[in-house]
């Protein structure tokens, strides 16, 4: 059965609220009603490749594509021999059909200074920078990492990757150094693009510094850009050192300059670069499987997958669920939280929202900067139509209280959505009363790193929405629930979710790595895609997603493997072994817990600290434990597995046997449990 996060699964299982769409929001829809929708679903499903060739033509082709889908399971090629370019259709696109002067951007840093880019200047700004990325020595295929602060830029560098062919790996600016060298060495990476700062709650983040660590050990990459973000600003006076910097504390310049190390003949400032780059740079026609982005998440091993997303199936795939989910408007102002070095920031801050010409707000800070109630003056000062967050969030204002909300004019708002992690009913519920009015319906959108795109959320004007379910599959998309065995369940049971058919966003592989690309996604159920999750579908076919099947922790909606949590504790010279479980939280949904043996070591204060720092450093801040216990021994199977489900029971306070800071008192329990692990 699937675990539950802090006793949702049960609250999610009596939910029977019902919240259809009003006749309002319906009439203005895109899919105006569940018989609409339910036709598109079953045309998409009968005649796959039809559906999706009557999208495609939504694309700019340069070349136009021989075959739709080309599947040689579990490898698909969509639109083979075709020739396109992300980048063009974000841009030159919109260009040509006069929309130059939209705005694509409206930018909010954290301090409070702001930009706006139209489309013509975003273009500009695109072309410059690729051609700037040629002149270092970029070509088609090369790997470019990006460790960037949310400022414009970000997308800027995305985007004339793309335009060059060239493939970006984004690191959310929260890893670390070790992580930051990992993977530029899994990617075989040429050029990393980086700040010199970033903001975060006030302080100063020592991006630059983080990268120099990192660079060290990183000997493919022959260049580093740096973008001036927070230097440029002469803000050096205001800010104290690092927050959350994931490794190096102070940089204890805050009231010196600025100044970060440039290496000679390997480090540039962007701005330099750009002064002397031209703006004309046409988009390269790429071959429809052209590889757009890989983008590291964690899987049940300590290495993180390179996930592989290639050109013209993903940008269609985020361009149509973008549409169709947010019921995309011309005049919306369309807010996605999410940091860019996610998927979700990728697929709908960037490619899914400029594809289809839409303006996006994107925010460079905390939640809670200067004050709990920042994102709602962001709503009220842009105008913000659609607002999509996640789950953690919610949770964080709920706890901040009603008033930072209620401060604001929010009746700019007419959609509400939420990614990452299940929402429980009664955030759900906070969400639609005190964020939406009760006006604004909330589309609860499953989706992965490796679908790309949105795979199931209500379409707001047609599928009435039940609270903590994500509801029905999207046109395309053809799920499935089955038992260990592969076999469907039955109706109303839980069982792994699955996809049985092929779709465009899909992932394409794992960089550099076929068999595991086999092994996780199509090795246990043949033929068919299995997610990593537990769900069920009601008799009204809704579906329910009820948490992972693997040893992946959804941390605030950040995925993290209990292995790499393990194995960076295990680096760590006074540790002899580590286990690391999930434990509800009522914030970030999951909180670390880690049970260690030591080598030699006493258990201290200090020592315990000093672990919470090293894994830190050797991940990033999002990875830190919440508790460490420290035990003389880890309960284990006779064949020497660890036996986490017990160690999660424990952490979770559900064992009230004992005294629960040791383990021992569990040896009796653990040998009666060893035959369920
Ligand atoms: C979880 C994020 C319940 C799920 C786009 C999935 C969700 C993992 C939801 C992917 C949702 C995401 N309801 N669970 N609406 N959305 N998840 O790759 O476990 O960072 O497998 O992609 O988050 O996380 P990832």
């Amino acid at each position: 059965m699937a675990k539950s996060a802090g006793g949702q699964l049960d609250t999610v299982m009596q939910e029977t609220r019902l919240f259809p769409p009003s006749a309002e929001f319906a009439k203005r829809a895109r899919i105006k009603s569940m018989e609409e929708y339910q036709k598109l679903w079953s045309d998409a499903a009968t005649d796959n490749a039809a559906f999706w060739a009557e999208a495609a033509s939504e694309l700019h082709w340069f070349q136009p594509y021989d075959t739709v889908l080309e599947w040689k399971e579990p490898f698909a090629k969509w639109f083979a021999g075709g020739k396109t370019n992300a980048s063009y259709n974000c841009l030159d696109k919109h260009l040509e059909a006069g929309r130059g002067k939209k705005t694509a951007i409206l930018w909010e840093g954290e301090p409070g200074d702001s930009r706006s880019l139209t489309y013509e200047e975003l273009h500009r700004e695109v072309c410059k920078f690729a051609n700037v990325l040629k002149g270092q020595g970029i070509e088609q295929g090369d790997r470019v990492s990006i460790y960037m602060p949310m400022v414009p830029e970000l997308a800027i560098a995305m985007l004339a990757c793309a335009r060059i062919g060239a493939i970006h790996s984004v690191i959310f600016g929260g890893f670390s150094a070790e992580a930051i060298a990992d993977r530029n060495n899994d990617a075989q990476a040429k050029c990393v693009i980086t700040a010199d700062f970033g903001w975060r709650r006030g302080k100063i983040l020592p991006l630059k510094e983080t990268v120099d660590e990192a660079l060290a050990k990183s000997p493919t990459v022959k260049t580093c850009i740096v973008l001036e973000r927070v230097g440029a600003t002469g803000a050096a006076s205001g800010a104290t050192g690092s927050a959350s910097a994931p490794q190096s504390q102070s940089t204890g310049k805050a009231s010196g300059t600025l100044a970060v190390h440039m290496e000679h003949g390997r480090d540039y400032w962007w701005h330099e670069l750009m002064a002397n780059a031209s703006a004309d740079c046409p988009a390269t026609p790429l071959d429809s499987e052209s590889p757009l982005f890989i983008l590291y998440t964690s899987g049940s091993t300590g290495k993180p997958k390179g996930i592989l997303h290639t050109t013209a199936g993903y940008n269609l795939f985020v361009k149509k669920t973008f549409e169709w989910v947010f019921d995309y408007r011309d005049d919306d102002i369309f807010w996605c939280t999410a940091d860019c070095g996610w998927v979700t920031g990728h697929s709908y801050v960037v490619y899914g929202p400029l594809s289809a010409g839409a303006t996006v707000v994107m925010y460079e800070g905390a939640p809670n900067f200067p004050d709990e109630g920042r994102f709602w003056q962001i709503v009220e000062k842009y105008k913000v139509t659609v607002l999509y967050t996640a789950p953690t969030a919610i949770r964080a204002f709920i706890k901040w209280g009603d008033r930072h909300v209620k401060k604001h004019d929010l009746s700019s708002l007419r959609l509400l959505g939420t990614v990452g992690e299940g929402i429980n009913p009664e955030a759900w519920m906070w969400y639609h009363r005190v964020v939406g009015g009760e006006r604004c319906p909330i589309v609860d959108t499953w989706w992965q790193t490796e679908t790309g795109g949105i795979m199931m959320s209500p379409l707001p004007g047609a599928i009435p929405t039940k609270p903590g379910s994500c509801t029905k599959p999207l046109p395309g998309v053809v799920p499935e629930i089955v038992d260990e065995l592969g076999k469907p369940v039955e109706p109303g049971h839980g069982g792994w979710l699955v996809i049985t058919k092929p779709w465009p966003g899909m992932l394409r592989g794992i960089w550099g790595d076929e068999e595991r690309y086999k092994e996780v996604y199509w090795s246990k159920v043949p033929g068919k895609y299995l997610a990593g999750d537990n769900a069920r579908c009601d008799s009204d076919g809704y579906y329910w997603i009820m948490g992972r099947i693997d040893d992946v922790l959804n941390v605030s909606g950040h995925r993290l493997s209990t292995i790499e949590i393990e194995s960076a504790l295990v680096s760590h010279p006074a540790v002899a072994e580590a286990a690391a479980v999930g434990r509800p939280d009522e914030l970030k949904g999951e909180a670390v817990a880690v049970f260690v043996t030591l080598r030699e070591a006493k258990p201290t204060d200090e020592l315990r600290e000093e672990l919470k720092q090293h894994v830190r450093k050797e991940i990033g801040a999002l990875a830190q434990p919440d508790d460490i216990r420290f035990t003389s021994a880890l309960p284990k199977t006779r064949s020497g597995k660890i036996m986490r489900r017990l160690l999660r029971d424990i952490a979770a306070g559900r064992e009230t046997v004992g005294d629960t800071t040791t383990l021992e008192d569990y040896s009796v329990l653990a040998k009666i449990r060893e035959d369920e692990e």
